[in-house]
């Protein structure tokens, strides 16, 4: 192991555990925050020498505290995060990385004044299958893109706080605009409550997403439904990619499939006739499969000791809010498409 960098992790519950569990094999964890008492003490006997705390103040006011790992519920996401980020601490959180594009913003701006390094926990970019999709666009594999879609439905994990889309979408989103690197013109987003009909928390959202070109992206999201789907397909003008995350270990298929245009058309045929299918075989690439979530806790501490700016940095989480919060307004006009506004770059200066 090298050098040691003290981390905190705030919230540790449902998935803030497997933060602690990470950073503490790592051996970067000192200290664990939640407000609920018991879960630290069972911290404390599992993981000896952690220091615990339920007040939010210690941790910021321990200087050698270096990284600030937020796993809270989204809502307190953005006032937790300001306050880390003004204790002079480097920051991770998790995703959504705020509600709403405001305080998103507010965020990286603070990020970029103090010098700080802010990460959002976007897993999926940490995802080898994920880092190989990117690889064959970069390197033009595919051709040129056309459109992206995925699904993400299971029975559960019902949450009160926020709509299906706002739990499930930020992975996908995050994927959509780290393989695009482009920003989307426009969203609109159906969806219904079944379960939580009172509080008119959406259960099921299908989200479709344009972009300035041709470029289409579309995405079935719900914590209703009989199958646990993990899927992605991307396709492109010389290749398909199917990512399917629920494979053990054959997460990704490459189609060589296209179309064909001729450069000459003979004046007997028409334009359908000239053009040729290829089909060609099915490929599975080996990955090496490593623990995404291991990969991503090593990327912020690799982060804090060099000053990189994180995979998903601000700007990625930013872009998500971004578009979740033109979703959300689309959703609640009925699908009405909403622009998605705004240069990133402007947030930058
Ligand atoms: N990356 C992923 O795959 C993934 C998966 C699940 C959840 N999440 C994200 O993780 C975050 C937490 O979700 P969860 O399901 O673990 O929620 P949870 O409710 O199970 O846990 C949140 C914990 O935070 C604690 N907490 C709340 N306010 C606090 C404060 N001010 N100081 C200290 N502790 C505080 C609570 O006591 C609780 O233990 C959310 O942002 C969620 O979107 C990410």
């Amino acid at each position: 192991m090298g050098q040691r960098t003290p981390i905190a992790v705030v919230g540790t519950g449902y998935w803030g555990k497997n933060l602690v569990r990470t950073f503490y094999q790592l051996g970067h964890l000192k200290s664990c925050c939640d407000l609920d008492t018991n879960r630290l003490q069972e911290l404390k006997q599992q993981y000896p020498g952690i220091v615990t705390s339920d007040r939010y103040e210690e941790i910021l006011q321990d200087d050698e505290i270096q990284g600030v790992v937020l796993v809270v519920p989204a809502k307190d996401h953005f006032r937790l995060a300001r306050q880390a980020l003004e204790a002079g601490k480097d920051l991770y959180i998790e995703k959504p990385m705020a509600l709403n594009t405001r305080d998103a913003e507010e965020l990286l701006q603070r990020a970029n004044r103090k010098g700080r390094i802010l990460m959002v926990g976007h897993l999926l970019l940490y995802h080898p299958a994920v880092q190989k999709m990117k690889h064959l666009i970069d390197t033009g594999d595919l051709g040129e893109l056309y459109y992206l879609y995925g699904q993400r439905v299971n029975f559960g994990l019902l949450r009160r706080d926020e709509n299906a889309m706002w739990s499930l979408a930020p992975h996908d989103l995050s994927i959509l605009t780290y393989l695009f690197q482009e920003e989307p013109v426009s969203v609109s987003a159906r969806g219904s409550c079944y379960i939580q009909r009172n509080t008119g928390t959406e259960d099921v959202i299908f989200l479709n997403i344009r972009f300035a070109d041709q470029k289409m992206a579309n995405f079935q999201l719900s914590w209703l439904d009989p199958h646990k789907i993990r899927k992605t397909t991307i396709v492109g003008s010389k290749k398909m990619i199917v990512f399917d995350d629920m494979e053990a270990t054959e997460k990704i298929r490459i189609y060589d499939k296209g179309v064909e245009t001729p450069n000459y058309i003979p004046r007997y045929e028409s334009y359908g006739e000239a053009l040729t299918l290829h089909t060609g075989d099915v490929y599975i690439p080996r990955i090496k499969m490593v623990e995404p979530l291991k990969t991503e806790c090593e990327h912020f501490i690799d982060c804090i000791q060099t000053r990189r700016t994180p995979r998903s940095d601000g700007l990625n989480g930013l872009m998500v809010v971004r578009i979740l919060e033109a979703a959300q307004t689309s959703l609640d006009r009925r699908g009405e498409p909403v622009p998605v506004t705004g240069a990133l770059s402007e947030v930058c200066r």
